[in-house]
């Protein structure tokens, strides 16, 4: 049996915090707000896996109110998520996502995201797609003060 899900996340830019997307440190002049390291990809990915399993969502598992989650990596909270897969024998398929913003440009650093990611749930990285996409400068991605993350993932069981 296959299960599809979709994930979405949002993080606002802040001055005076990194800029980790994927995994990855990304050199560039602010950081993403969040309780985590605000690692919007992975939480796209994470809410789609989530979703596929049927197992509500990021905040409910992870809760912002909980200091155990304060600046984690969020790698960390997708390896919970791995775990939760293999408890419920459950493989993914393939992962498929969109990390939005007009800055900084993303495909230089899309590998070494594609490699945390694949190690993190144990799967190869040619099942993890990661793409880069602007606005052409509309919205709040546009006007560079935060960016958006989609993903979907197919998992069998
Ligand atoms: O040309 P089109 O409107 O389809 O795409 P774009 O948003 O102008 O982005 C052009 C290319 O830049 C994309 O195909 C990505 O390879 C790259 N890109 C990126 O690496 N990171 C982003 N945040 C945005 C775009
Ligand atoms: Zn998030």
């Amino acid at each position: 049996m296959f299960k599809v899900g979709i994930g979405y996340d949002v993080h606002r830019f802040v001055e005076g915090r990194k800029l980790i997307l994927g995994g990855v440190e990304i050199p560039f002049e602010k950081g993403l707000l969040g309780h985590s390291d605000a690692d919007v990809l992975v939480h796209a990915i994470i809410d789609a896996i989530l979703g596929a399993m049927g197992e509500n969502d990021i905040g409910r598992l992870f809760p912002d109110s909980s200091p155990n989650y304060k600046d984690i990596s969020s790698l960390v909270l997708l390896k919970e998520v791995a775990k939760l897969l293999e408890e419920k024998n459950m493989k993914i398929v393939n992962i498929d996502s969109t990390v939005v913003s007009q800055r900084p440009k993303i495909s230089p650093y899309t590998n070494e995201m594609k490699n945390k990611i694949a190690d993190c749930l144990k799967i190869e990285s040619t099942q993890v797609n990661i793409k880069g996409k602007t606005t052409e400068g509309l919205g709040f991605e546009g006007r560079e003060e935060g960016i958006s993350a989609y993903a979907v993932v197919l998992i069998c069981e």
